[in-house]
């Protein structure tokens, strides 16, 4: 299976959500290494500077001279211990007095407790050692200094054992990590259960998928995805008629075909021979103005609207074209062709070969229905913007009006040349310039008016 590009919201969320947590645990950590390492330096401190009171208590003070007197089982008490090494002195006015003499009587990370007493760090005969000082006060304002110092091993033990400690939040780090994991993993398993369902689903039909089991906040993807379902449907519906239709229409002018080139086959002579093919000719040339019409209206299909670019289209101009390109088949007809339009031109928005389709329809209907030695009028009036062909034939009747715009439908005994898709081409092409159409009987000629009434400019 290759992998889809994208983000994945699953790792994404994993990621989010855990980087938090991680440094919870990592500060968390970092603040109780710091606080475990402070208790542990004040309670050893404590009882370094107990050792050092208590030896304080047996200094005396004769005529202003400090001494100590241990017994040898007071001193073995004071500096026993398992795993430490123990010193001590007592000094009076930097003075040696008793105990090992040169015990460092400065050093750093000093931290200050009650009772005169302070511990600090300092190196004695080349050894870490951890100094307790006490200040003790004899009896006439004299004074003594007492110092107790001890190797670091028990506080380097103690510390060390604070990973005991924190190997359970490491534990809980990775037990958040499956909780996170998985707590994501099951949240997002409805939407790829709801991708899975609409995977399989619209391979087979374009029906709308049940959205009972839809989390709410897909909910918007799901109707979006169902109207969307719903409008293909109803396209393909309205392609499939149209083709159906189209291929029916098709049948006649292809079987008026065959049925000519048989009888020209048949033809005995000539001269009959050539007017089965002029016959041939014109049913060809319906065939393909049929054609013709269908590319037109599948152009103009609601489908490929967005794609159709509006530009600046002066009616004028574009009627006089239109109309000289008719001037022979009136001309033909014996009607009379005539543009009814100011010297100013009228601008709208539109698309000119769109429009010259709808207008060349209109009055390809008006020479067509308009009995021979009639007359057409082609008119563009500038507020609001129409364009209008009407003539001097028989009108639509009043209940016709609206279904002459229908596809594939023609007025009643209309029996002649003609597919009913032409006016069906200019409601569309209408409706895709936001133009109006009005249908009428024209007051000066008597016969059919259309007139298009495009939006203001
Ligand atoms: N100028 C007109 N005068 C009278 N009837 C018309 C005119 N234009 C259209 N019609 C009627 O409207 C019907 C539909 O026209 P149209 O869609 O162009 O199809 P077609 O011309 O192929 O019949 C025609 O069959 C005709 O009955
Ligand atoms: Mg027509």
């Amino acid at each position: 299976m290759t992998r889809p590009p994208g983000r994945w919201l699953q790792r994404e969320l994993r990621r989010r959500l855990m980087l938090p947590v991680l440094a919870i645990v990592v500060i968390s950590v970092v603040v109780s290494a710091f606080n475990a390492h402070a208790l542990v330096e004040r309670i050893f401190d404590r009882w370094l500077l107990d050792a050092a009171h208590s030896l304080g208590s047996q200094v005396r003070f004769q005529g202003g001279q400090a001494s100590v007197q241990l017994s040898p089982q007071s001193e073995s008490v004071l500096t026993y211990d398992v795993v430490d090494r123990i010193f001590y002195e007592v000094l009076q006015d930097g003075r040696h007095v008793a105990g090992q003499p040169g015990l460092p009587q400065l050093g750093r990370k000093a931290t200050r407790y009650r009772h005169n007493s302070e511990a600090f760090d300092a190196s004695y005969g080349g050894i870490d050692v951890r100094v307790g000082r006490v200040q003790v006060q004899g009896p006439h304002g004299d004074s003594a200094v007492v110092l107790v110092a001890e190797t670091r091993t028990k506080r380097e033990l103690a510390l060390r054992a604070q990973v005991l400690v924190f190997a359970p939040v490491a534990i809980l780090a990775v037990v958040a990590w499956l909780v996170v994991s998985s707590a994501v993993r099951r949240t997002l398993r409805p939407l790829r259960r709801m991708a899975q369902a609409w995977n399989d689903g619209s391979h087979t039909s374009l029906e709308p998928m049940a959205t009972q089991d839809v989390p709410r906040e897909l909910m918007p993807f799901a109707v979006a995805l169902n109207d969307l379902l719903a409008r293909v449907r109803e396209l393909l519906l309205r392609e499939r008629h149209f083709a159906a239709t189209a291929a029916h229409q098709l049948r006649t002018p292809l079987a008026g075909l065959q049925l000519g080139l048989a009888r020209a086959a048949a033809c005995p002579d000539l001269a009959s021979t050539r007017a089965a093919l002029d016959e041939l000719a014109s049913s060809t040339q319906r065939a393909a103005r049929m054609v013709q019409q269908l590319l037109a209206l599948s152009r103009v299909d609601p489908a490929a609207r967005g794609a159709i670019e509006m530009v600046d289209v002066d009616l004028v101009a574009l009627a006089r074209e239109v109309g000289e390109a008719y001037m022979d088949a009136a001309q033909a007809r014996h009607t009379t062709l005539e543009l009814d339009a100011g010297e100013q031109p009228v601008h709208v928005q539109g698309q000119p070969s769109l429009l010259s389709e709808a207008l060349g329809n209109l009055i390809d209907n008006a020479l067509r229905y308009t009995p021979p030695g009639g007359r057409v009028t082609i008119s563009v009036r500038p507020e609001p913007p129409a364009l209008g062909v009407a003539d001097s034939g028989p009108g639509i009747a009043a209940d016709e009006t609206d279904k002459v715009f229908d596809r594939f439908v023609r007025g009643r005994g209309m029996t002649g040349e003609g597919s009913g898709l032409g006016l069906a081409i200019v409601k569309e092409i209408t409706a895709l310039h936001r133009a109006e159409i009005v249908l009428g009987r024209s007051e000066e000629l008597g016969g059919l008016a259309v007139t298009l009434r495009f939006p203001a400019a």
